[in-house]
């Protein structure tokens, strides 16, 4: 465990000294804030192990197996029969400081459950195979990253001390539809699940997610902050028209080299780096974070002076760039980052086969409309260039009606389900964030808060409705397991 963990922290040192261009549909799901000093303390409570896996699970001719990683801490284990919590991973790397902190923490600690971090098929240390070429990834889909928790719940229960325990999963984002969508396919196996801001409804063309990120600035800062963003992508655009022009959008940008203009996938990653800042802003937001970068733009010389400026200083802040680098944008490299054998490749495979998710530029009035290059082409062509020919726009769109045929879209049929969400959280918009799924499936849409905000502890800067969804769905997941 120790040798894991040095290992750990020496992938972090490496990444923050080469931050990634974009994060596209992805997420990255950061552990509990504020927690450093308890992490460090009890680091060693946390055990890492791995499962022998069936690699397909409908196959029973095929034998082949992989393992599996996985996470525990026993710490508040009551012994034989009691509960099993479960973070289910989603395409991110799992991370021993879930099971140290956060709601799914203290939903062990009061119900004295044992606690477990399963990783998803592909991403990780699962990685599975060495190089993710289109056939390599044919098991890597929603049906077997369902079946391999069924598969781990079952075996864990062969375990005497398990044999009567119940089980609680929670999962956030894609985890969350997975939680959901595991009760549904697998009731038997699990009391209840907690949902937190799952997009449920998979959608090719999602110009939602702009237009939420657009009302999360306008709901935080007012109509002042956004049209502070709305200035900054015109300038950018009418930029791009005329030689000094593009010379002076270099420069605020902090770009290496000029873009080539021509191209328009390459304006769709330039896009890209400007709406996948702002959404990274709100979909990490905690009450006062966006209210502080509207107050930095408004200021005369936080970010910059001219709008476009401004925009060039607040991706090098937000997305950390050093002084002395330069973003260096061109489709070609951006397509071979997606060569490689990555949790992103792993999830943009997941987008072209299952769910879309395309965050393209909407066409309603935002203050993000200008960035029309974030096309459906865009998104689409990248499927077809790093997977295969075959991936065109029908094929994405057949992937996605598939998934909605058997989950049932935004009207899952599913009990024992707590579905949270947060306001201003983009990923809201696929989601079922105005009603309850069913009488014992509940839904709490809290404002102002963003993507799996739940999922976090205690900060004090959360507010009083946060703070009391977090209770409520410990409260509702104790009376599951009271009633068992
Ligand atoms: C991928 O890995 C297989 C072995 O699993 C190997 O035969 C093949 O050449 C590799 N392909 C690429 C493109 O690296
Ligand atoms: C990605 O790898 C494939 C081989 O698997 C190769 O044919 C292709 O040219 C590579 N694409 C880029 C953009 O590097
Ligand atoms: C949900 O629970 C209700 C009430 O117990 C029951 O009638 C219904 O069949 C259940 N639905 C599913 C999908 O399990």
């Amino acid at each position: 465990m120790i040798v894991f963990l040095l290992l750990l922290s020496l992938f972090s040192t490496l990444w923050a000294k080469d931050p990634r261009l974009v994060q596209m549909t992805e997420v990255d799901m950061k552990p509990p804030e504020g927690f450093d000093e308890v992490y460090e303390r009890n680091a060693r409570n946390v055990f890492v192990t791995w499962i022998r896996m069936p690699l397909d699970h409908f196959d029973p001719q095929n034998p082949t197996e992989f393992l599996m990683r996985f996470m525990f801490n026993e710490q508040f284990f009551g012994g034989d029969g009691s509960p099993i919590f479960i973070m289910v991973g989603g395409e991110w790397d799992i991370d021993h400081r879930w099971l140290l902190a956060g709601n799914m923490f203290e939903m062990a600690r009061e119900n004295k459950g044992y606690q477990v971090y399963t990783e998803h098929r592909y991403y990780g240390g699962t990685k599975i195979f060495a190089n993710f070429t289109a056939e390599n990834l044919r098991f890597l889909n929603i049906d077997q990253a369902l079946a391999d928790l069924a598969y781990f719940i079952t075996e864990m229960k062969k375990q005497p001390r398990f044999a009567e325990s119940e089980v609680v999963l929670y999962g956030g984002s894609y985890a969350a539809n997975m939680v959901m969508w595991f009760k549904k396919r697998y009731p038997h196996l699990v009391v209840g699940t907690v949902a937190s801001s799952g997009p449920i409804l998979a959608k090719v063309d999602f110009p939602e997610y702009l237009e939420v990120v657009h009302e999360a600035f306008m709901l935080e800062g007012g109509e002042e902050c956004i049209g502070h963003i709305r200035r900054g992508v015109e300038e950018t655009i009418a930029a791009m028209q005329t030689e000094s022009g593009r010379r002076l959008l270099e420069q605020s940008y902090r770009l290496c080299a000029p873009l080539d203009y021509d191209n328009e996938n390459e304006l769709g990653v330039f896009a890209g780096l400007i709406s996948w800042t702002f959404s990274t802003s709100v979909q990490q937001a905690r009450p006062g974070t966006l209210q502080a970068v509207c107050q930095s733009f408004t200021d005369h010389t936080s970010y910059g002076s001219t709008p476009m400026e401004k925009f060039g200083g607040y991706i090098a802040i937000i997305r950390r760039l050093s002084d002395t680098s330069c973003w260096s944008i061109n489709y070609d490299s951006f397509l071979t980052s997606y060569n490689e054998t990555t949790n992103s490749r792993a999830w943009y495979y997941q987008t072209c086969t299952e769910y879309g998710f395309y965050q393209t530029a909407p066409r309603s009035g935002t203050a993000f409309d200008g960035l029309k290059w974030l096309s459906l082409d865009f998104y689409v062509d990248i499927c077809k260039r790093i997977f295969d020919e075959r991936f065109d726009l029908a094929f994405v769109e057949d992937g996605a009606e598939r998934v909605n045929l058997i989950f049932g879209g935004l009207e899952p049929v599913v009990n024992n389900t707590i579905n949270i969400h947060g306001y201003i959280d983009p990923w809201r918009a696929l989601g079922v964030y105005k009603n309850d799924i069913s009488e014992t499936s509940p839904t709490y849409t809290v404002n102002r808060a963003s993507h799996c905000f739940d999922m976090q502890g205690w900060l004090q800067s959360d507010t009083i409705e946060m703070t009391a969804v977090q209770q409520r769905a410990r409260r509702t997941v104790a009376s599951w397991l009271s009633k068992s």
